[in-house]
């Protein structure tokens, strides 16, 4: 899929507020410093659309951005991060959890995970309740420029099996790097594979 445009349209904290048009969005969510902001960057191959930092905690919003003007992508707080204020940590997760409970124009949830790191019990269970919440998702493992393919085979293959415990398939997933846009055509081709049936299921 080709990106003509991608534009901020808003940043808020209540899902009621979010834009009200039909059009599908896509969401990514993760645990902080994890790579979702520079992932959209990356996506849409505008450097500084979403804001980055190598400091966790940077996103604090659910922010939209309209891309080829007919589906958003959104970028989320991330989870897990501690260093907040307690009241702070306890708002994203309301508001997290809502906007996964709420948002009707959702069409798939991208669970971003550090292929790095073994699995850790914070993504896991945030997996699980998407699952339990019938929550359609794929999981995007970030910063794969840090290991070798060796070494992203073998993470990879841990969190199958941690995942195989509880799930009759592996989710969908992509492996990325923002940095060197591995990843980039398999996830856009797979946003644009579901734009296309959202389509024809609205006929
Ligand atoms: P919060 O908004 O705090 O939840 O973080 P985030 O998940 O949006 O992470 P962000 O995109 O801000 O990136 C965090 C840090 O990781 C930054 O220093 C990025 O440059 C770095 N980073 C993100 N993606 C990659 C990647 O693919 N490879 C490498 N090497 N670094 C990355
Ligand atoms: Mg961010």
């Amino acid at each position: 899929m080709h990106i003509k445009s991608a534009e901020f349209i808003m940043s808020n904290s209540d899902v009621a507020k979010c834009p009200n048009n039909r059009m599908p969005e896509y969401a990514f969510i993760g645990r902080s410093n994890v790579g979702k902001s520079s992932l959209i960057n990356m996506l849409t191959n505008k450097k500084s659309l979403a804001k980055t930092s190598g400091r966790p905690g940077k996103t604090q919003l659910i922010n939209h951005f309209l891309i080829n003007k007919n589906w958003y992508l959104v970028d989320l707080p991330g989870y897990g991060y501690a260093k907040v204020s307690k009241s702070a940590k306890k708002t994203f997760q309301k508001f997290i959890t809502q906007y996964f409970a709420l948002r009707e124009q959702l069409v798939s949830a991208f669970v971003l995970v550090d292929i790095r790191h073994k699995p850790q019990t914070i993504d896991l269970e945030f997996i699980q309740w998407l699952g339990e919440h019938a929550i359609p998702f794929s999981i995007v493992f970030t910063k794969a420029d840090k290991l070798k393919p060796k070494a992203i085979d073998n993470h990879v293959k841990a969190y199958k099996a941690i995942l195989l415990e509880t799930w009759e398939d592996m989710p969908n997933y992509f492996i990325t790097s923002s940095s060197n846009e591995t990843g980039k055509d398999a996830v856009l081709d797979y946003i644009d594979h579901l734009n296309s049936n959202m389509l024809l299921d609205s006929f």
